[in-house]
């Protein structure tokens, strides 16, 4: 089943005025539940304004957009579809709002009205699924901006979402921090069948996709396996876009019949090289 169908979908912020800009153009996309799709495009392609149309914080100018069969502008259905499709953003520091880590990831559950019994559960149902259920009582200002992303994640798993959208979550950080979120990401999308989204502009945090969807100018450019994408590198280039020579490196080597799994830095490569040697 389509988890999420949008069809030709225009959308401009500027809809009634006389210099109307589409940021998004007549695209047209279905998204498998169950998958991992990676987004990319450079900054300014509409992948913001795509993920929002997907939870019903945009609506189309023109087309439509449906999650699980239900359309965005069913305003019936709205409470459905933006439970079922959770969000996190690139700032880890703007997506908290209690000063103790069990509090702020309740506090979707919370809101929802769900009894203090099944809050409690999964709470730590959410901090365990992100690796962060020993910093319960902890203190989400004091932590490292990759474990501050991950307490993120557990905030929207509270609320038990279909779809995961991380847009550029995964921005503002270390490599190290970058790991974490993506290995959690796709933790969550084989153990809890959870469909992620994963936009960035990391070329590379695509390989391990099960689908890359490359954007430019609120229009797909291209749409296949991250390997078959990113043989076009030198198109690539033209919108922006560039494939790091580790990932074309990996690339190579899988082609090959060695795995050297998913690098998302140079150091990730080389420990996996020197393992197999
Ligand atoms: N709130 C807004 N009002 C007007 N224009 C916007 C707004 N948000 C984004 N845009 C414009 O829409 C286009 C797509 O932006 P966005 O979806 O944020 O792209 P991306 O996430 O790929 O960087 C850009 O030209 C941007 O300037
Ligand atoms: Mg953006």
């Amino acid at each position: 089943m389509a988890a999420i169908e949008v069809k030709h979908v225009t959308f401009s912020y500027n809809a009634n005025q006389p210099d109307r800009t589409d940021v998004i153009k007549n695209l047209s996309l279905e998204i498998e539940e169950g998958s991992f799709v990676a987004l990319v495009g450079h900054n300014g392609s509409g992948k913001s304004t795509l993920a929002k149309l997907l939870n019903g914080l945009l609506l189309p100018t023109k087309g439509e957009v449906r999650i699980f069969g239900n359309p965005t502008t069913d305003a019936s259905k709205i409470y459905d579809i933006r439970r079922n499709v959770g969000m996190v953003f690139q700032n880890p520091d703007n997506q908290m709002i209690a000063s103790i880590v069990e509090d702020d990831i309740a506090f979707g559950p919370e809101n929802l009205g769900i009894e203090r019994e099944e809050i409690i559960r999964r709470v730590d149902w959410a901090l365990s699924k992100v690796g962060m259920l020993e910093h319960k009582k902890g203190t989400p200002f004091k932590m490292s901006g990759g474990q501050k992303q991950r307490l993120a994640i557990a905030g929207v798993l509270a609320i038990m979402p279909k779809v995961l959208v991380l847009d550029e979550s995964t921005a503002m950080l270390d490599p190290q921090g970058r790991s974490e979120v993506l290995k959690v990401a796709h933790e969550l999308n084989k153990e809890e069948k959870i469909t992620v989204i994963h936009i960035t502009h990391y070329m590379e945090e695509a390989l391990g996709a099960d689908r890359l969807i490359v954007m430019n100018d609120g229009e797909i450019a291209f749409d296949n396996t991250p390997a078959e994408v990113f043989t076009h590198n030198e198109e690539l280039k033209k919108i922006k876009l560039a494939v790091p020579w580790d990932t074309q490196f990996a690339i190579a080597l899988k082609k090959a019949g060695i795995d050297v799994g998913q690098p998302v830095k140079e150091e990730d490569l080389i420990d996996s090289l020197c393992q197999l040697l």
